[in-house]
């Protein structure tokens, strides 16, 4: 008897899932927000990654040094007590960006890229600029800085269809832009095609990609199961099965060049669910959970820790991470909606289901 309770006790230990100890993991992308809808966000965020970059499409946008070091103090002003939380600020590119402001930007130490938007290509990016070759100077002063540009990869012409995009963009300005400046460093970020992990794979090492979670989790379908669902609007699009089949290969790849930024762009309820919505999905309250489904699902759980916690600091040149975080196969139930300032966010997964749990927080 007592043979047996022991035989059995060590089968449930074999299988008992095992909790999975990362060095603290870098969000290379991510929207806070500002005012009380930022803290009501960045602690999600604070208790996962030890460091975030900090996307500069507010309004007015943070276009200038003098903005974003103002913008870090706020942010830090709502981190949890006790938390080691970094923020890396970005500049907004505007046609009236100068060289003198990457500069600076330089000098702080604290801001760690500049964003380009093509103008009109997404939410709050009507700041952004609407012809590359007004920014030349500016680029210019960036392939001497070291600071990356990161990008969002879609081209805005209204004769191109909606999901052909970010190909598009990569055929009719990256290609050019690589070439014309040969030592910038380019982040193209939340890549969502076959195409944009093909480019990433074959292009030079100062170029990079990040990959968010929902990208990894759906196809496009998920835009119309049963019905429009406005929260898994966001841009660029979800693609085709094949493009996320995709982005997984090259995340769970160990390749350095693919790294993690979530794109967690939190939106009150009403600005998603109304007849002409924001692109956004928030993903902050879960973010490592849901990576480590997807890597677990694509037998890659052993190279979750490069990509979320090495590569992409690697690219950004900062030092690993002292800390750590534990994650364990602790299914717990997303909130219906979390509070947002005035207002509520609909969360990922919101009444559903995650697989993983955070257990040990930073
Ligand atoms: O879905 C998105 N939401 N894509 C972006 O590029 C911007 C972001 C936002 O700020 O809401
Ligand atoms: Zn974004």
């Amino acid at each position: 008897m007592v043979a047996l309770g022991q035989c059995r006790q060590r089968r449930i230990l074999r299988f008992a899932p095992m909790p999975l100890t990362l060095r603290a993991p870098d969000d290379f992308h991510v929207h806070l927000r500002d005012g009380a809808e930022m803290a009501a966000v960045v602690p999600h965020t604070a208790l996962r990654f030890a460091r975030v970059l900090v996307m500069p499409n507010l309004q007015p946008p943070i276009a200038t040094a003098a903005q974003a070091l103002a913008y870090r103090e706020r942010i830090l002003a709502a981190v949890p007590r006790g938390t080691r939380f970094e923020p890396l600020m970005t500049l907004y590119l505007t046609a009236a960006t100068t060289p003198e402001e990457v500069q600076r930007a330089s000098a702080s130490g604290l801001i760690h890229a500049v964003k380009y938007y093509p103008a009109g290509a997404t939410t709050h990016s009507e700041h952004g600029v609407t012809d590359l070759r007004r920014v030349y100077r500016v680029l210019a002063a960036l392939e001497n800085s070291g600071i990356p540009l990161a990008v969002h990869g879609e081209v805005v012409d209204p004769e191109v269809d909606v999901f052909d995009r970010e190909r598009v963009f990569i055929e009719r300005v990256l290609i050019d832009l690589l070439e014309r400046f040969p030592g910038i460093k380019i982040v193209l970020e939340h890549i969502t095609t076959r195409e944009a992990v093909d480019f990433v794979f074959a292009g030079p090492e100062r170029l990079a990609a990040t990959i968010t979670a929902h990208h990894l989790l759906m196809n496009r379908n998920a835009l119309f199961d049963g019905g429009l669902r406005p929260h898994h609007y966001c841009l660029p699009l979800l693609k085709r099965e094949e493009d996320r089949q995709a982005l997984v290969r090259a995340a769970g790849s160990g390749n350095p060049k693919f790294f993690l930024g979530t794109d967690s762009a939190p939106h009150a309820r009403g600005a998603k669910e109304t007849s002409c919505g924001c692109a956004g999905i928030y993903t902050a309250h879960a973010a490592m959970e849901l990576y480590a489904e997807v890597f677990e699902e694509a037998g890659a759980l052993p190279r979750l820790e490069g990509f979320a916690s090495t590569f992409g600091a690697a690219f950004y040149d900062l030092p690993p991470n002292p800390d750590t975080i534990t994650l364990a196969r602790t299914p717990w139930r997303v909130p219906a909606s979390l509070p947002f300032g005035d207002g509520v966010l609909i969360p990922f997964r919101a009444g559903a289901e995650c697989r993983w749990g955070l257990v040990h927080e930073r």
